[in-house]
């Protein structure tokens, strides 16, 4: 089977030979290939949906891997015991609901070791909600599909970990600044042009919040263009 870059770069991120679970797994496509691939012994899809998860459990069937991947129905990480998976997948969703099912499911979130998110949007929110509680960012990846570049963040529980001292590392992703990500240049520019539009917008603008919002959106302008020149050269 294959599949789209986005599931893709999130499964190469799936270390090897673990048990994982994948939470709104949706179709199954991401436990289904991990397993063809022969990455994974087996893995549980679970979904809130009853529609989703029976057009999990068609595929899965269809595909003759009913005796390795468990669909489970239900909210979150409801569907796990504490220790039962090395790895939890949560992705295609809003950052601040990812985070959401984390607080909820913390036990089972911190039995994990490996925990691979794939905000669609509030990725500032679930960046700062896993280093205020005692997740590690231990990678990020960028992968573009159909001119959109999504970010996928992976998050380690550790207990020493410390807020970042420059609040735009919550915006951008650290990882991709170290390792020079390709795509990296290509996101930062449309985030800037984008800051720019809206500064064009609010200059156009008389009143007091406008120009807070100005002065906002211009630092944050500064602070993107400061990583733009100093660390992707
Ligand atoms: C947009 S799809 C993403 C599917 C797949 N994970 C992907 O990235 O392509 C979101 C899926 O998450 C499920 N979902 C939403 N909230 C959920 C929750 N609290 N617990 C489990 N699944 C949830 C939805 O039913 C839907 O199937």
């Amino acid at each position: 089977m294959n599949i789209r870059p986005r599931l893709r770069a999130i499964a190469d991120l799936v270390p090897h030979s673990q048990n994982i679970a994948d939470i709104g797994t949706d179709h199954g496509y991401l436990p289904l290939y991990l397993l063809q691939w022969g990455r994974i012994p087996n893995a549980i899809a679970a979904d809130v949906s009853a529609g989703s998860l029976k057009k999990a459990s068609a595929l899965i069937e269809q595909n003759n891997m009913s005796h390795v991947i468990e669909t489970r129905l239900g909210n979150g990480l409801s569907v796990l015991s504490a220790g039962e998976v090395d790895t939890i997948v949560i992705a295609g969703m809003g950052g601040v609901l990812i985070s959401e099912i984390l607080q909820q499911g913390e036990k089972v979130a911190r039995s994990a070791s490996t925990l691979i998110l794939q905000p669609m949007i509030g990725q500032e929110e679930l960046r700062r909600w896993l280093i205020q509680n005692q997740y590690r960012i231990q990678d990020e990846d960028l992968v573009k599909e159909s001119n959109r570049i999504y970010e996928i963040i992976v998050a380690v529980p550790d207990e020493e970990v410390k807020e970042y001292e420059n609040e735009i590392y919550y915006e951008i992703g650290l990882s991709w600044i170290t390792k020079k990500h390709p795509l990296l240049r290509e996101w930062l520019e449309k985030k800037i042009r984008g800051l720019k539009d809206l500064i064009k917008g609010l200059e156009k603008g008389q009143i007091d919040v406008v120009a807070a919002r100005l002065r906002e959106a211009q630092e944050k302008l500064r602070q993107y263009e400061e990583v733009d020149s100093c660390h992707i050269k």
